[in-house]
Formats: C-alpha cells, sequence, structure tokens
C-alpha cells in the first residue's frame, strides 16, 4: 500500500494503472476508519484490480457551528486499517492541497436535499458534491463504494453521477452496525457511556416501524409517531427529523407504498446520529 499526499503523485499512479487496463475501486471517506468503511473497501476489493481509499475532512461539507475541527482524526491508525483491509492506494492530501484558493466554482444540489439532512445541513451536499466532483476526476474510478448509512447522500451522488455524466458505476454498501444495532458511526465516539446505551433507541424504533409496516400499516403519520413516542420515552437525544419518504426520490409520501426509508437524526449532547432503513412494500 502506498500514500500519496499530492494530486500529481496520484494521478501519475492512476494513469499507471490505466495503462495496464487495471480496474480502479474508489471510497471516498473522511477517515478515523471503522468497520463501516472497512466494508466499503472489502467491496471495491472483491470487484476491482484496484482499490484507492481517500481520507479527506472536507471543510466545503461542514457548516459553520458544525465539528469540523474537533471531527475525529487518526492518520496512524486509518493507514493500519486501510492496509489491512487491502486497500492499494491512499490519497491524503492536506486542505491546500483540494482547495488551494476560495473555491471559483462549486456544485449545487437543486434535488433531493429540501429534506432529511439537507433541511437542517444548508449547503452540506453542495460540499459533498463539490469535492466528490473533484476526486472523481482525479481518481477516475470504475466503480465508487458509498454506505447507505447514509441514504440522502447516496440518493444525491446518484443523481450527481447520471446529470454529470461520470462514467462511473454506483455501489450503495448496507449499513455496518454494532452487536445491539447501533449503526457505526465516526461520531458515536461524542456520546457518553448513559447516551451510548440509549443509542440503540434510533435502530430499534426503525425495527419497529418496519414491523408495523409488515403488518399492514401504511399511514406516514402513524408510523413517524411509533417511532417518536419510542425515542422520546426511551432517550434523552432531541429528535432532529423523523421522515418516511419515497427512495431514492427523496419525495414525501402520505400512503406508504413502493420502495420508502424511514429515516431520523437524533441530537445528543455533543453527537447528532442518523439512522435509516429502506423498504420495499
Ligand atoms: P464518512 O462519513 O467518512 O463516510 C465514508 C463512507 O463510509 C460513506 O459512504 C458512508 O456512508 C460510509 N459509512 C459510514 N458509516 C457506515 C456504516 N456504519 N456502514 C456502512 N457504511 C458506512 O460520507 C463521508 O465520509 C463524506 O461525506 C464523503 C463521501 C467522503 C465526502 O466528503
Amino acid at each position: 500500500m502506498i500514500v500519496v499526499e499530492t494530486k500529481q503523485d496520484l494521478k501519475n499512479k492512476i494513469f499507471s494503472y490505466q495503462q495496464n487496463h487495471q480496474s480502479i475501486g474508489f471510497v471516498p471517506t473522511m477517515g478515523f476508519l471503522h468497520e463501516g468503511h472497512v466494508r466499503l473497501i472489502e467491496e471495491a476489493r472483491k470487484a476491482n484490480d484496484i482499490v484507492v481509499l481517500s481520507i479527506f475532512v472536507n471543510p466545503l461539507q461542514f457548516g459553520p457551528t458544525e465539528d469540523f475541527d474537533a471531527y475525529p482524526r487518526d492518520a496512524e491508525r486509518d493507514e493500519e486499517i486501510a492496509k489491512q483491509a487491502g486497500v492499494d492506494v491512499v490519497f491524503r492530501p492536506q486542505i491546500e492541497e483540494m482547495y488551494p484558493d476560495e473555491p471559483s466554482y462549486t456544485v449545487l444540489v437543486r434535488n433531493r436535499v429540501d429534506v432529511l439532512c439537507g433541511k437542517s445541513r444548508k449547503g452540506h451536499f453542495d460540499g459533498v458534491a463539490t469535492v466528490l466532483t473533484k476526486l472523481f476526476h482525479l481518481v477516475q474510478p470504475n466503480r465508487a463504494y458509498f454506505g447507505m448509512k447514509d441514504a440522502q447522500q447516496v440518493a444525491v451522488i446518484h443523481g450527481l453521477i447520471e446529470e454529470f455524466h461520470f462514467p462511473i458505476e454506483l455501489v450503495p454498501v448496507p449499513t455496518v452496525r454494532e452487536e445491539d444495532g447501533l449503526a457505526k458511526s465516526s461520531r458515536n465516539v461524542y456520546l457518553s457511556e448513559e447516551e451510548r446505551k440509549q443509542a440503540t433507541i434510533l435502530f430499534r424504533s426503525l425495527k419497529k416501524a418496519e414491523a408495523a409496516i409488515l403488518n399492514g400499516e401504511r399511514k406516514k403519520q402513524a408510523v413517524v409517531d411509533l417511532i417518536s413516542t419510542m425515542i422520546e420515552a426511551e432517550s434523552s437525544g432531541v429528535i432532529d427529523y423523523v421522515e418516511v419518504l419515497s427512495y431514492p426520490q427523496l419525495k414525501e409520501i402520505e400512503v406508504i407504498s413502493g420502495r420508502i426509508i424511514i429515516a431520523l437524526a437524533i441530537k445528543f449532547t455533543n453527537a447528532r446520529l442518523i439512522d435509516n432503513i429502506t423498504i420495499e412494500v
């Protein structure tokens, strides 16, 4: 495994792989790697000759009051995990390498962002779409891997790849969870011991909602109420949103049918956690 920090070094590597007709699988991350990221790497490993992992905490996707400075970072540990998981190239640029100047161009996402995390994190998906546009051009992957934990991100990238004609196959990967169901996240380290116990309510309430739908519940509001009541009763977290939408269009629905997403965001003292499930009804 090699670690490169400059665009030029990365481009040289990519050029040599293309000369050898080797396929490239790309896993973009912000580091502090956990089993969720490792699952993406494993999927990329299976289907491609070369696996490129990027580690870049992208300032453009953090709001002014969000945790950019405090976002957990551990370069040495990340390198070890990446090596074990079978990564060929780690691209770990400094901020100046990706944004030498104030960006003159950014990608504006107009669709699928007025719901879920897009509602409270204004400009977040513009930042994600902008950095991925740059990374996609640099890495030129055949396939790119994204976790369904961030289902809205997957939906937005789906649109980005289609509308900007990136010749890239998007591969969504199911959410990796702790034994008690909590979705793995770099931000779980911010939870207090008590909050960590309570945080299982996210997935438990989603499963309860899924069971209700499988038992015939079709009213969106009933599902939202069921989840909200459980969360308020069993945790100190504050609900940011609980939503049921069509997927991947992310359109409002009143009656549940077709492919849907049930998604929620809960604020604890120092961490805002998200989770979701998609169901075909
Ligand atoms: P980050 O939060 O580091 O996540 C990198 C990738 O890992 C994303 O595709 C995310 O969905 C996936 N992931 C995180 N937790 C997961 C879990 N428990 N199970 C499965 N996959 C999981 O998402 C980003 O970084 C950034 O927005 C990025 C796409 C890199 C753009 O800056």
